[in-house]
């Protein structure tokens, strides 16, 4: 009887060890996993940062230079959004604010609005989305030349009327058979640089 006591509390102590080496390996590789993915985002984002805003343009550390600044009506989300602020010799010279805009065909898309000091649009793109395949996600640069449009734009150029698709008056093609993704970027590109206007010296503050 002894001897199978002895067996079987030898057997549940490999158990555990194993259970306990299994946990450390799962809890171990998460940890290495979303650091990773961290570190990947922080890559894909600073690729963006600088496809939008010339590494000419500015003379501080773009990361170092940030803020977060919350408008749900103009940003697109109750939380605070990320802007960071490029300047030259310490004067502003343009910044990239990260403003959602919440109602894409699948939800939420995460775009990167890279505005000018005088509120030119240097550039916007899409840094996540669940847009559906072939039909929303021409919003990437990777599936066409869509978001490319916005370069250039301001407030007063186009004019407020121009600022939608084409379908709904504006200047901005539609995709075949998906206007509500490109009418939702539309739009929140627009209230980006509205709250650009509205806060130009609290960014930069
Ligand atoms: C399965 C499915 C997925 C769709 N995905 C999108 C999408 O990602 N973006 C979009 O704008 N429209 C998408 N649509 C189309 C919209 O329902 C809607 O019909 C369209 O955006 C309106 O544009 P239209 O007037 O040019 O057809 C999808 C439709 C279906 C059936």
């Amino acid at each position: 009887m002894s001897i199978l006591i002895k067996k079987m509390t030898q057997a549940a102590s490999i158990l555990t060890l194993f259970a306990v080496l299994g946990a450390g390996l799962v809890a171990y590789s998460f940890q290495i996993t979303q650091e990773q993915i961290k570190a990947n985002q922080r890559a894909a984002l600073l690729r963006n940062l600088n496809a939008v805003i010339p590494t000419n343009l500015y003379d501080n550390q773009l990361f170092n230079d940030s803020r977060q600044m919350q408008n749900e009506a103009f940003l697109g989300t109750p939380e605070p959004v990320m802007i960071y602020r490029a300047r030259k010799g310490k004067q502003p010279v343009a910044c990239v604010i990260l403003p959602i805009a919440p109602n894409g065909y699948n939800g939420r898309i995460q775009l990167l609005v890279g505005i000018n000091y005088d509120g030119k649009l240097l550039g916007v793109r899409v840094l996540s989305h669940q847009e559906t395949p072939g039909l929303g996600d021409n919003i990437e640069l990777r599936r066409s030349n869509w978001i490319l449009k916005f370069n250039g734009l301001s407030l007063t150029n186009p004019k407020e009327s121009g600022w939608a698709v084409k379908r709904d008056g504006g200047i901005f093609d539609q995709f075949t058979g998906a206007t509500i993704t490109p009418r939702a970027v539309v739009k929140a590109v627009h209230n980006t640089l509205i709250f650009y206007q509205h806060y130009r010296d609290e960014i930069f503050k």
